[in-house]
């Protein structure tokens, strides 16, 4: 580990809370694996621990006032912002994650977040309580959509004396992600991957629908892995209420699965690789009343409904030495199934969703796939959160596409 972090430019950021007594620690360990480190703390951090601390163990001037207190000099958030490789803000408070999600910013901390055009991860710290409060964990629902990587806090006994999570992940295991985090980032560097996710709706009427349970969580999972690992992606997403704002990720919407084939196949052109998460409709109703359809004109009603067509399928007969991943979520024989059509739709790779597993499937957090390669290589995978799997089929992915 020693010097794994030679010639990086890390700005700490340090807001006001207990833990702050441990950011020294972590400063130390930075300046140890060879970084340069700027510390950046909240009029409220100065309280915990002091800037002749954090002075001393940098080796620079602790930035905390607009302005410098002996010399009236500007600090420039901007000029920080652009010298930084990564932000690290730990601890990072109730109060820091809420003005981080809400851009407001009356600190110095908060305007070089803003102006940040590096990766940037936090590390929470607080009682167990405001961790779980609806507030907080919108607010850290809305940095992981800004691509801000969270590092969980642990679960223990907290200052306070209770016992729950929201304890600041330890000094070496921060360490240890940011080593990571250097190391992987680039890894995807360079390439461009479409992704598709969530369901498609087929109008029956101005007001009626066919659609399907998919969340696109998955999708969303994956097209944000591969582009915290450096690749540009261009995630076409039929009707979900999820949000992305990762600055390396393109987001098209599209509503019927013609119009995600339409998408999906002018991307494709210029992309190394597609992953096909979304849960196509597999028909869609020959017409489409422009007018809602009345009850009292019929007694039944027949809906003629006309094949979808197969956007794996037809991405598989251009793609060339394209790498091809779908999906596959089956019921019964779920691995001969998955086999056929990656034969069929010419894929590279197929992640097979168990259904027999109450931890896989629609609008759930967790999933558990087996990912199965055109060379037969298979890996059955453990449940996992739907982040994680994401990881495994980005590291399956990274395994054919270099
Ligand atoms: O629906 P099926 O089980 O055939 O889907 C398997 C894979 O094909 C998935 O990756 C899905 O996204 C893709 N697919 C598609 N267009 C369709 C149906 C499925 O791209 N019309």
């Amino acid at each position: 580990m020693e010097q794994a972090l030679k010639g990086k430019h890390i700005v700490l950021g340090i807001s006001g809370g207990i833990a702050a007594y441990k950011s020294a620690f972590l400063l130390r360990l930075f300046i140890k694996a060879g970084a340069e480190v700027q510390v950046v703390i909240t009029p409220n951090g100065k309280e915990f621990i002091t800037p002749a601390t954090l002075a001393a163990l940098s080796g620079k001037p602790v930035v905390s006032e607009f302005f410098a207190a002996n010399t009236g000099e500007w600090h420039s958030h901007v000029d920080l912002g652009l010298w930084s490789d990564l932000m690290v803000i730990a601890p990072a408070t109730a109060s820091t994650i809420g003005k981080m999600a809400n851009g407001v910013a009356d600190n110095m901390l908060i305007t070089t977040y803003l102006s940040a055009k590096s990766p940037v991860m936090i590390a929470p710290a607080m009682d167990l309580d405001m961790w779980a409060h609806p507030s907080t964990q919108r607010n850290i629902a809305t940095l992981e959509s800004y691509g801000v990587e969270i590092i969980q806090p642990g679960a223990g006994e907290l200052a306070s004396h209770l016992v729950g999570k929201g304890r600041m992940e330890e000094p070496d295991e921060i360490l240890k992600r940011v080593i990571e985090h250097f190391s992987q980032r680039d890894s995807l560097r360079g390439k461009k991957i479409l992704v598709t996710a969530g369901p498609t709706y087929e109008n029956i009427d101005p007001v009626r629908f066919i659609g399907n349970y998919s969340s696109g969580k998955m999708g969303f999972a994956i097209a944000e892995e591969a582009a915290s690992r450096g690749a540009e992606v261009i995630l076409v997403a039929g009707p979900v209420s999820l949000e992305t704002r990762h600055p390396r990720i393109s987001r098209i919407n599209v509503r019927s699965a013609r119009q995600m084939l339409e998408a999906a196949q002018d991307a494709f052109e210029e992309c190394d690789a597609a992953i096909l998460s979304a849960a196509v409709a597999d028909y869609a109703p020959e017409e489409c009343c422009d007018t809602k359809l009345k009850r009292e004109n019929t007694d039944g009603l027949t809906l003629k409904l006309v094949k979808n067509p197969d956007i794996a399928a037809t991405l598989g007969d251009k793609k060339g030495n394209k790498i091809l991943v779908g999906f596959a979520l089956e019921t019964d024989h779920e691995h001969d199934n998955a086999l056929k059509k990656m034969k069929s739709k010419k894929l590279d790779m197929i992640v097979l969703n168990s259904l027999q597993n109450p931890l896989a499937g629609f609008n759930k957090d967790t999933n558990q796939v087996t990912i199965i390669k055109a060379d037969g290589k298979e890996t059955e995978y453990p449940a996992k959160s739907k982040k994680d799997v994401a990881v495994d089929i980005l590291d399956e992915l990274e395994s054919v596409i270099n």
